[in-house]
């Protein structure tokens, strides 16, 4: 394959390029990341050599359409994205911009070469606030955004969903719960309570703490990408649904306060640096996913919690990121 994968230097594109070059060497890579706060170069060091980086912006035209055509690139990994849910409520122009005017300059783009598959990474948060034993979502469900990221990657989500009927584009969108590991930005929830309580600073924990997630480790998120862009979902089904669209999830949810204590348990720190913080306006209580159609490819989730989260913590003792957020 000669593949572009946009956001190549920020948290899951950085983990899925290092992974792709191992796993398939042969492949050509170009890296396309406007290297925004939450990216990270060097996080491509080790495969360096194997691929093409090229800093710039996937809704600049001139730049994604020269680039598809020199590079003769056959498939799009699309994980660029303005990410952070507090940023979004104080300025959504930057998640428009990006999320949304980004977005549909890579469906221009492939409008343009109609050979070109084109795989979107999206979020679970698209289908909004689940609820205490609200059913998980499945890909057919309506989109209810709580914040502006979410909208703006629903947005997204609908301009690919509409150019693939308008346009025939060859498409398929990713909804993936919570991820953690290494390489993600400072301002993200675990590496914030990492950081805090390695310096022994208060830990703020939104609300009463009890809102859950479903955590995936960043690798078995890679895994499942991987799993879908290895089969042929461009002509899966006629029904966009059932051929396009695949949610991911661990199945695996914990409450927030659960999730600091065990970081908390792992570093050997105490439970008096959490400090309850005011609730973040249109929190969601909870995300649940039916992820039944990925799981049937053959994939699953191979890292147990506790053990992802060791991983993670001993990276971030030995990588000390910039912070934002505490
Ligand atoms: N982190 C999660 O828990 C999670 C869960 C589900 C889905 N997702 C989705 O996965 C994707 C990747 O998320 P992440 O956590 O790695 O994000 P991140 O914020 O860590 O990285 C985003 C990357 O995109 C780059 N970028 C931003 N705007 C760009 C632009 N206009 N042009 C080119 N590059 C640009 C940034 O420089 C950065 O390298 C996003 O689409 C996100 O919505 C994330």
């Amino acid at each position: 394959m000669n593949l572009l994968v946009t956001g190549g230097a920020g948290f899951i594109g950085s983990h899925f390029v290092l992974r792709h070059c191992a796993q398939f060497p042969k492949d050509r890579l170009v890296v396309l990341d406007k290297l925004t706060y939450a990216a990270d170069r060097h996080f491509l060091d080790p495969v360096k050599d194997q691929i093409t980086f090229i800093e710039g912006d996937i809704a600049d035209q001139t730049i994604v359409f020269n680039l598809l055509q020199e590079k003769k690139i056959d498939t799009i990994v699309d994980f660029a994205a303005e990410t952070h849910v507090d940023n979004s409520i104080s300025d959504p122009g930057p998640f428009l911009q990006t999320n949304v005017l980004g977005v549909q300059n890579l469906i221009n783009a492939c409008r343009a070469r109609p050979q070109i598959r084109f795989l979107h990474i999206s979020t679970d948060e698209v289908y909004g606030d689940v609820g205490e034993g609200g059913r998980p979502r499945t890909v057919g469900d309506p989109l209810v955004p709580s914040s502006p990221y979410a909208a703006s990657k629903a947005a997204g989500d609908l301009l690919i969903i509409a150019a693939m009927r308008t346009y025939g584009i060859h498409a398929a969108i990713t909804r993936c719960t919570n991820n953690y590991g290494p390489h993600q930005a400072a301002e993200k929830f675990i590496p914030t309570i990492i950081r805090s309580a390695l310096a022994d600073k208060p830990i703020p924990v939104y609300g009463n703490g009890r809102n859950k997630r479903d955590w995936l480790f960043v690798t078995d998120h890679c895994d499942a990408v991987e799993k879908i862009l290895s089969t042929d979902w461009a002509f899966a089904d006629a029904a966009i649904h059932s051929g396009h669209l695949f949610n991911i999830s661990a199945d695996d949810e914990r409450e927030n306060l659960a999730v600091v204590r065990a970081i908390l348990e792992v570093l050997g720190k105490p439970e008096s640096l959490i400090s309850f913080v005011p609730d973040r306006p249109g929190h969601d209580w909870r995300y649940a996913l039916d992820s039944s159609a990925t799981r049937a490819l053959g994939w699953a989730p191979k890292v147990p919690f506790e053990k992802g989260l060791e991983e993670t913590v001993q990276w971030y003792r030995s990588h000390v990121r910039s912070s934002s957020s505490t």
